[in-house]
């Protein structure tokens, strides 16, 4: 943006001088947000209150007003968080077709989750903001970060972890990837919108301790580590408030405390007051002008919103427009959106993501012994960019699984053959009126289909099977009911495995789904997620064993779903209120409903969030947190841990023994044993990636820093370091660290 004509123009006009806020102690790095606060305040100053409010709610369903007069370009917002949305009418979900919009589908938040790499997060940013870029867009509508609760969640596949700090590290990477690039990112969803059940009136009744030591991190992380220029607050209620009019997170919290100085837009449609609203924080309402339009210009005149409320507010928008440059007319939507180098950050992340699970002597596949192969399953052919309601790209090209396979296996002499196996029915199917109907149609299509693919079976030498999910199940909007493999996988898999014991099981989801008969059933066992556009290259490489899996489970497959806290303990699902239905959907009978509508979620587990519950309630998972096997073999020793006064350092040696280049995911977990205060049986401190040739060793350094040792005291409202002994832990994953070292720590 060209500031300097735009300065002398204004000069004239300046009439209230504004205060700009200071700077937080806690960044380090200069705020870009902070970069032109006094031009901003000759700008507001000229501004009349109309033309101000116009900035405060959507111009279209993705955009919200700039200053015409002025040349100050509107604010282009882009869905996200896994790849830029295809253009719509610009005041309807229906897609324009245009013939440039086609993107690069990012394998989605559970995936990259998975690298457990704050470098591919970074490389993550930054291909969507190449994308954005291409596509005139300004902020990226993500990172989703909400903590991962529980294992139905309808959107956890967007998300990133159970742990906070490993959602944290993402969060910042992302947030870094794509500022650092030149576009914006949005956090969302702010905050504890851990459940898509009722999404839109739930209140989420959590503790102090809870939501600061597990819900907020994330966010807190993205805001002080990297300067997030956007926060989009959530459609829930906390503690009693509307995330989008909660004085307590966004005043206090996100902006007092944690220093943050960008925006804060409503999730589309989740505004539910004019001057609460104002009051409470949230700048910008989308994606239209129910409370921001003329009833804040009648709350103004009316006295009730001070005009410093509205001038900080748009303030807050010019510090992000003047951030980020508009995208030239010349440039937007010139050429396709998705770009070989983006394809390429795809990859990477993608074959880093994949989480080995199970390996008894298949894989990486032998080309000298296998000569047929039979790759059953619906998913192996499925395409995941787009489907149920929400995030979703218009993927230039998706390599499935089966593809992914047919391309690396070409000139070995190897056969591959397909059977899908089973059928998921559509949503609609299964909600149409003569729904019984077509469940006795899909009973008989899936028992041909289970025919035909255990005759194949037989036939083979190996069976692939890819099942899972997918994005109709996984969903915005809805929870799923339980975690079982739809579509009657588990007697299928039973089935294929009597026919041929060789089975190699792919597991295409976003979420934990319950795993005990593939895994009873199956030699091989593999987590590949959604994975983007190059999703079946990384399969298939880490089949053939070009590459070995690396990958780590950002969250724990529970046993079954009863295990998992909120399930045991009773507080999950709520009773919904009849008829409550989607967000969406109760926008027409908003009064009513939002009247209405009332339900509590009590986060009755504290903060015994995912592993934290399982280790320290001795609750045995199928798969833990942060465990992935590899083709190599690694050694840890030599763990050294210093207490300081910043930090706590630590290191050890890791030494790749096996026979393959690989890289590994070293962790270290902290375990407080005498400690007075109720506390998980060990928490992750500090994770690192690392790439180790064959017969390579490596010391392994990690500082941890002290403030990440605190616990919130409810009783002093603040942070607190306990002193005393602490445990020190290293190793692959949350239940297997072989190296431990006993430390003393002092306040
Ligand atoms: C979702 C957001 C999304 C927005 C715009 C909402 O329903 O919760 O994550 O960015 O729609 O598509």
């Amino acid at each position: 943006m060209k500031h300097s004509i735009l300065t002398l123009t204004l000069m004239a006009g300046m009439g209230i001088t504004l205060t700009a806020c200071q700077q937080p102690a806690s960044t380090e790095k200069p705020n870009p947000l902070l970069a032109h606060e006094d031009e901003i305040t000759e700008i507001i100053s000229g501004m009349s209150l109309e033309e101000k409010v116009n900035m405060l709610h959507a111009k279209h369903m993705f955009s919200s007003a700039g200053i015409e007069r002025l040349n100050i370009a509107d604010i282009e917002y882009a869905d996200g968080p896994f790849g830029i949305r295809e253009e719509m009418e610009p005041d309807s979900w229906m897609p324009l077709g245009w013939a440039t919009d086609s993107a690069t589908f990012f394998p989605t938040g559970s995936a990259l989750a998975a690298t457990w790499s704050e470098d591919m997060a970074y490389q993550y940013g930054k291909g969507m903001a190449a994308e954005a870029y291409l596509r005139g867009k300004d902020m990226i509508l993500g990172p989703a970060m909400n903590i991962q609760r529980i294992p139905t969640g309808g959107r956890t596949y967007e998300y990133l972890s159970e742990d906070p700090l490993l959602s944290g590290a993402l969060a910042v990477g992302y947030t870094l990837g794509a500022q650092d690039n030149g576009r914006a990112v949005c956090l969302k969803h702010y905050a504890v919108n851990s459940q898509e059940n009722m999404r839109g009136f739930v209140n989420a009744v959590v503790s102090e301790r809870a939501l600061r030591e597990i819900y907020l991190p994330p966010f807190e992380a993205a805001v002080k580590e990297a300067n997030a220029y956007g926060v989009m607050a959530a459609y829930n209620k906390v503690a009693g408030d509307w995330c989008s009019e909660n004085d307590r997170l966004l005043n206090k919290i996100l902006r007092d405390e944690w220093g943050f100085r960008g925006i804060v837009i409503s999730d589309w449609g989740g505004t539910h007051s004019t001057v609460k609203a104002a009051l409470g924080g949230l700048d910008v309402e989308m994606p239209n002008d129910r409370y921001f339009g003329q009833a804040l210009i009648d709350s103004v005149n009316a006295g009730v919103v001070p005009m410093t409320v509205i001038d900080q507010k748009v303030r807050n928008l010019l510090r992000v427009r003047f951030a980020v440059d508009p995208v030239p007319a010349d440039v937007a939507n010139k050429q396709m959106t998705s770009q070989p180098p983006q394809q390429k950050i795809a990859y990477e992340v993608a074959s880093r993501s994949i989480v080995l699970l199970k390996n008894e002597g298949l894989l990486p596949i032998d080309a000298q012994k296998v000569k047929t192969i039979a790759v059953i399953g619906d998913n192996a052919t499925r395409r995941m960019s787009q489907g149920g309601v929400g995030a979703g790209v218009k993927a230039l090209y998706e390599i499935t699984p089966l593809q992914g396979l047919q391309k690396a296996l070409e000139g070995t002499g190897i056969t591959l053959k397909h059977a899908q196996g089973y059928m998921v029915p559509s949503r609609m199917r299964r909600n149409a009126k003569n729904a019984a109907a077509q469940a006795k149609e899909v009973k008989a299509t899936n028992k041909k289909l289970a025919k035909e693919a255990v005759a194949l079976a037989k036939e083979a030498d190996l069976v692939i099977f890819v099942g899972g999910d997918n994005r109709e199940v996984e969903t915005e909007g809805s929870d799923r009911k339980n975690i079982d493999l739809p579509a009657g996988q588990d007697e299928l898999i039973k089935a294929i495995a009597q026919a041929n014991p060789n089975l190699v099981t792919v597991m295409v989801v976003g979420a934990p789904v319950d795993l005990r008969t593939v895994n009873s059933c199956t030699k091989s066992l593999l987590i590949s997620w959604f994975n983007g556009s190059e999703g079946g290259h990384a399969l298939a490489d880490v089949l053939t064993g070009k590459i070995s899996p690396s990958g780590k489970l950002p969250f724990t497959f529970p046993a079954k779903l009863e295990d998992s806290p909120a399930y045991s303990l009773g507080v999950y699902p709520q009773k919904e209120p009849a008829k409550s239905g989607d967000v969406f959907v109760n926008l027409v009978n908003r009064d009513k409903f939002e009247a209405e509508m009332k339900a509590d979620a009590d986060y009755a587990e504290g903060i015994f969030v995912g592993y934290r519950w399982y280790t320290t309630k001795q609750v045995k998972p199928l798969y833990p947190f942060g465990y992935g096997l590899s083709y190599t073999q690694f050694q840890y020793s030599d763990l050294q841990a210093k207490p300081g006064k910043d930090v706590v350092e630590v290191s050890f040696t890791l030494s790749n023994t096996g026979n393959m280049d690989a890289e590994e995911v070293a962790q270290v977990y902290i375990a407080r044993p005498q400690s007075a205060i109720e506390r998980p049986a060990i928490e992750l401190k500090g994770f690192k990636r690392i790439a180790l040739k064959k017969g390579e060793s490596q010391t392994v350094t990690l500082s941890i820093p002290m403030e990440k040792l605190r616990h919130w005291d409810e009783a002093q409202g603040g942070w607190a370091l306990e002193a005393g002994p602490a445990v020190v832990y290293a190793g692959c994953s949350s239940d297997n660290l072989p190296l431990k070292a006993e430390i003393t720590l002092a306040r």
